[in-house]
């Protein structure tokens, strides 16, 4: 089982022929190929809002759409939807409501308390932290749960037991490692802001985000992504990556090891710009995973790599 195994397995539970989602575009790029590429092939149609504009999420609801979705944090580019609207709508339009909680972990965000009927995590992330094992997991209302629990049985998705016992050892250490991602997050994004070879920097709990009063009401600590902009587009990108020493240079997020990825030259370089753009992915946008080594460590690899 992964996250995606869950994510397909709860719409595919509780969907049928005709009907639509509305969700967030700033999805995962594997629930988009969802969305675009298998669901039509069944009749399931998506509309997309845009994350920076949630005053049209009601304009895009049809009598046949039954599922809200979005991911808060998205990823990469760190925006913040507001739950509490998003629970609001749902409600108001009699839909269920299913938030992507890969980011954020049950530790640092609960969308269940604003109105949310199903969380998807992905346990490949920060639930194992450790790089270790493959998991997804659903939760929520027990009728919808029994739905989803229904379908997995028939089609496959399980986590091995083994799999599974590894997860529940890496939730008792939850709670304590994700304190650490988050300050040491929170000092990265502060000496990146204050760098002259950065454009711009996101992080929930810095002032300057966008969304930063929203992320506040609605999450404990800021999470362990930064999204940042490295000076001089694709080349200031590829350039700041190929100097890069001590951090790992992969796609994969939320382990004890800090992760640097450059998405325009490598996870979203099959997308054109301007699809890019439409998911707030500039050239020179650069996602950092903070992991649990020294501060001063991951501070020292990242100020080289932009100086070099
Ligand atoms: C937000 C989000 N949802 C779902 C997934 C899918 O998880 P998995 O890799 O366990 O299939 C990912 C993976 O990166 C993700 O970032």
């Amino acid at each position: 089982a992964t996250g995606m195994a869950a994510v397909f397995s709860t719409f595919a539970a509780l969907l049928k022929s005709g009907d639509h989602i509305v969700s967030a575009r700033s999805v995962f790029g594997s629930t988009h190929a969802l969305f675009m590429n298998y669901f039509p092939k069944w009749n399931i149609t998506t509309s997309y809002f845009d994350v920076n504009e949630p005053e049209t999420i009601e304009s895009f609801i049809t009598p046949n759409t039954k599922i809200l979705y979005a991911e808060t944090p998205t990823n990469p580019a760190v925006d913040i939807i507001d739950l509490e609207l998003l629970g609001t709508i749902a409600k108001k339009h009699n839909l269920i409501l299913v938030i992507d909680n890969c980011f954020a972990t049950p530790y640092l965000q609960q969308p269940i308390k604003y109105g949310a009927h199903l969380v998807i995590h992905s346990a490949t992330k920060l639930i194992d932290g450790q790089g270790r094992v493959l998991g997804g997991i659903t939760v929520g209302n027990a009728d919808l749960i029994r739905e989803i629990y229904l379908f997995s049985r028939n089609t496959g998705p399980a986590l091995s037991p083994f799999n599974a016992w590894i997860l529940s050892k890496s939730l008792e250490t939850l709670a304590v490692r994700v304190d650490k991602h988050c300050d040491n997050a929170l000092k990265v994004a502060e000496f990146l802001e204050s760098h002259p070879n950065v454009n711009w920097v996101k992080y929930p709990f810095l002032k300057s985000h966008p969304q930063y009063e929203v992320a506040k009401k609605q999450m404990k600590l800021g999470g362990n992504i930064v999204a940042f902009e490295v000076k001089g587009g694709i080349d200031g990108g590829r350039k700041f990556l190929n100097a890069i020493k001590m951090c790992s240079l992969a796609a994969n997020l939320g382990d004890t090891r800090t992760i640097v990825t450059h998405p325009s030259s490598t996870t979203h370089s099959k997308l054109s710009e301007a699809d890019r753009l439409q998911v707030s992915i500039t050239d020179g946008l650069v996602r950092i995973s903070v992991g649990l080594e020294h501060i001063d460590d991951i501070i020292s690899d990242l100020k080289q790599a932009l100086e070099h």
